[in-house]
Formats: structure tokens, sequence, C-alpha cells
């Protein structure tokens, strides 16, 4: 596994602890060999250190000396700038020394851990230099976000990729794809036949798919400023959330089947059509943004998006999804609420309009908890005990940790292994990326007509108080 940018935030952070975590479980090939690519001037042993740390501080495996004495030997640094051809030849030669030292596959994972304007240079220059589609081995590449900026920066990037290595080699990352709970929700849908039944417009009234951080965007204010949540979360996580809760079953086993399906949703994702005086998107950002560092002073970028959807299809005429996300609020929270219908009428001793009872807390809620404690929590109405006509939302909540007591393995440690054994269905397709990307231009182009500026809000709160109207004005509210 190479990486380039192997002394960089993502790789301490990320990659270095979940290495760590896969060759604790024993999941690494025998022949794995850990290269990491920066800049900087530093041996193998310091290196080794630096990393020996991280994994300390960011796994979730505990630290065991032993373990790492394994895998240590294993890790290699190489000094080199990636932004210049003549720095490839030597590189090419130091992995050929470590596959050697390793068992000799020529295997090789590329990472790019990089800012994204060096994505390009980098694979162009792989390339150049006979690093990819060599004679024996695999090479694959796994690539980090953001895939472009836009519908054809994406496509150029895309062009530049799929000339040096086939689709089947190219891992494009969505980390939330890695995610335990969002793995879950096909089984949950599919294992049971309570609920992949009632999974339409027939018996749903609507979908919240929800992803908020209570934490800015510290120093990243040089991408971010540039992005804004629509690309950074809505293109990527927000809409592969959507997909996969809302797509057909696969009609047959392996990653493509998957992917496929995953597309076929998102083809049908449009922006809820505009109806008068109404707005599908709401954009926020939180006060004190334009003061961030690296941010520009007058900068019209959103950090807070909430916005309804349509899925065109059968299954899900007239079903709102609603998406909502942003930096700086009130919690850290990832989930997706599947709110049912109301059920039409019901006897209980009396005709239900004279009990005492609010008609329109009569809820059933699903929800899939993705983040921070992952579980599922089905809320459906009882009796009041004790009461003739009280009816009471009750709750079923499954706590994934603590039901199976193992750590669920970080969405990295999950994505690495799985570009290892060459499982491509926990990774974007280009036709996905190019699907999101055409949305998202779309909806940014119809915000702009009709001259959306981001709502200001207060750092630590719910976001804009506009967004609720999105749900409120179709008698809901965001949950
Ligand atoms: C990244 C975004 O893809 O996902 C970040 O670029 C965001 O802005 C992060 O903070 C959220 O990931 P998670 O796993 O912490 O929810």
């Amino acid at each position: 596994m190479v990486v380039l940018g192997g002394t960089g935030d993502l790789a301490h952070r990320k990659l270095a602890p979940a290495v760590y975590n896969l060759h604790h479980l024993g999941s690494l090939p025998q022949d794995f060999a850990f290269v990491g690519v920066g800049r900087k001037q530093k041996s193998d042993d310091q290196f080794r250190n630096e990393l020996a740390e991280s994994v300390n501080k960011y796994s979730s495996s505990s630290w065991d000396d032993q373990k790492w004495a394994d895998l240590s030997p294993r890790i290699y640094y190489h000094q080199g700038d990636i932004r210049y051809a003549d720095s490839y030849p030597d590189l090419k030669e130091r992995i050929e020394e470590c596959n050697r030292a390793n068992g000799g596959s020529n295997n090789v994972l590329y990472y790019l851990a990089l800012t994204p304007n060096l994505f390009t240079p980098a694979v162009e220059n792989l390339n150049k230099h006979g690093m990819v589609q060599m004679e024996s081995g695999w090479q694959r590449i796994m690539i980090e976000k953001p895939f472009g900026f836009d519908l054809q920066s994406a496509r150029e990037l895309n062009d530049v990729i799929s000339s040096a290595f086939s689709e089947d080699s190219i891992f494009r990352i969505d980390h939330y794809l890695g995610k335990e709970m969002l793995q879950n929700i096909l089984v949950l849908r599919l294992a049971n036949s309570v609920f992949e039944p009632l999974w339409n417009e027939r018996f749903i009234s609507h979908v919240q798919i929800i992803a908020s951080e209570n934490e800015g965007i510290g120093d990243r204010g040089r991408y971010y400023d540039r992005f804004g949540a629509m690309r950074d979360m809505v293109q990527s996580h927000l809409l592969q959330m959507l997909a996969l809760t809302a797509m057909e079953p696969p009609q047959e086993a392996g990653p493509e089947a998957v992917r496929a399906e995953r597309l076929k949703l998102l083809n049908a994702v449009q922006l809820w059509p505009e109806e008068e005086e109404r707005s599908n998107l709401v954009l926020g950002q939180y006060k004190g943004y334009k003061k961030e560092k690296d941010v520009d002073a007058h900068t019209g970028t959103e950090t807070f998006a909430a916005l309804k959807l349509a899925v065109n299809n059968q299954r899900w005429q007239g079903v709102p999804f609603y998406l909502r996300t942003g930096k700086n609020l009130d919690e850290k929270i990832a989930k997706i609420v599947i709110q049912f219908k109301k059920p039409p009428f019901f006897y209980y001793g009396n005709p239900l309009k004279d009990l005492e009872l609010d008609y329109d807390s009569l809820l059933n809620i699903l929800t899939l908890k993705v983040q921070p404690q992952e579980g599922v929590v089905f809320q459906f109405n009882i009796k009041k005990p004790a009461s003739t006509s009280e009816i009471v939302p009750a709750k079923m909540d499954f706590c994934q940790p603590c039901a199976f007591l193992i750590n669920t393995p970080e969405a990295y440690e999950r994505l690495i292994a799985d570009a290892i054994a060459g499982d491509t269905d926990r990774f974007s397709s280009w036709n996905e990326v190019e699907r999101a990307w055409t949305l998202i231009d779309y909806i940014y182009e119809q915000s702009k007509k009709s001259a959306h500026k981001p709502h200001l809000y207060e750092p630590g709160s719910r976001g804009p108080a506009e967004a609720d109207k999105i749900t409120e004005e179709d008698g809901y509210r965001w949950w």
C-alpha cells in the first residue's frame, strides 16, 4: 500500500490506525507492506515512530507492543515530491525493493491522500513511469473525495484516471459507504419480512437523512470555502445514504449489482418541484464563518444545507426525502429516519377522534442510527397502562455496540480491506459520481436563479430557522 501524502493528517488519523487494526485482526495479507511518500526528509524509523504515536492515539484497538513489532518493519518511508515527474523513477525503484522484500507479488494499492489539485499529476506520472498496468500483479488506486468540483472537472479527472486504471481498479472513496450501519440498511430491509413490504409510498410518509456536525471547519478553510456543504457532504455522503435507503433490492449477487441499483436510484432523484412561495432548498452559514482561517471575508459559501428531494419512480411517488447537514450545529449525529403513514382510522372503545389523544402523535418511526452510537430504534404506539383512553409512544431501541461488545470496524478499515480484496461495491462507481454531480450542478443553478443566499445561524444551534419551513409546510418536523 503506497500512500501518496503519507505524512498528512489522513495518513496519521485514519490510514495508519486502520492498517494497524487490520493487522490486529489478522486481516492483512502475509506480504503486506506500507510505504508512506512525503516531501520531508526522514528515516524509516522516524516515520514508524510517528505513526506509532498516531496509532496509539486514534486506533480503536488497544495498543499491543508485539503486534506493532510485527507490523512496523513492513512500514517504509520514501522521500519524494510527487508534483514532479523526476521523483517517480526513484519511487518506482523503492516500491520494487519493498515488493522484493515482502513476497514480490507486484500488487500495489496506491492511495491518493493528497490535495485534489495533485490527483491529476500524480496519476499521469504513475502511468507515464510504468507503475500501473504492469505485467504481473495488480495495481489499484484509492482516491479520496472530492472527486472533482463539479460535473466538468469530475469528468476531466475521471478521464485521466481511467486512461491509467480500469474501472474495477479504481476505488473512489465515499467513506460513508464503509460505515457499519449503512452496510446494514439492505440487511435490515431485506432480511426482515416485516420491513420490505412496507418500504414504499403506500406506507412511508417521508424519509429524513441527517448528518450534522458540532465542529466548525477547523483549518480546512482553503478547501471548504471553495466547496461548501452541498459539494462537501450532500454530493457524496447524503446522496449515497439516500441511494442505499431507497434503491431496489439487487437481483443478483456481486458488487456490480449493488452499484447498478444505487445508480438507478440516483438517476430517479430530483429536486422536489418548486411550488409557489415555497423553497425546497435552504442554505445557511454559521456566524463567524467569514473570519475563519483561509476563508474569504465576503464569502457566500454555505456551511449548512437542507433540501427536499423527490425520487421519481413507482416505489417512491409522492414521498419527500428531506436532507439536512451542516457544520457548527448543536450535535454530531448521522441518522436515517423513516416515518410511516398514520393508521387511517380505528376504534378504541370510541372513535379515535373522541379520545384524549393527539392524533398527530400516532407515529411509527424507524431510525437507523449511523453515528455516534450505531443502532436501530423503532417507535410504535401502546395504550398507557391503567388508562382506558390514552395512547402513548413506546420505543424498541437496539444498540449495536451494546449487543455485540466489539468495536465496529472503522470505515477506513473496511474500505482498505475491500480494496486489497478487489471488492468495489462499497465505493462509488464513475456513473454514480457523474449523476451526483449532475444533480448538484442543477441545484446550484436553481439556487442562483432564485438568488438563494445562506441564512446566518448561531454556532451550536440547530441551524437557520428557515430550514424548519421545508418540513413544516408538509406537516412534519425534523427529527
Ligand atoms: C468528510 C467531509 O467527507 O466527511 C468533512 O469532507 C466531514 O467535512 C466528514 O467533516 C464527516 O465524516 P464523519 O465520518 O465524521 O461523519
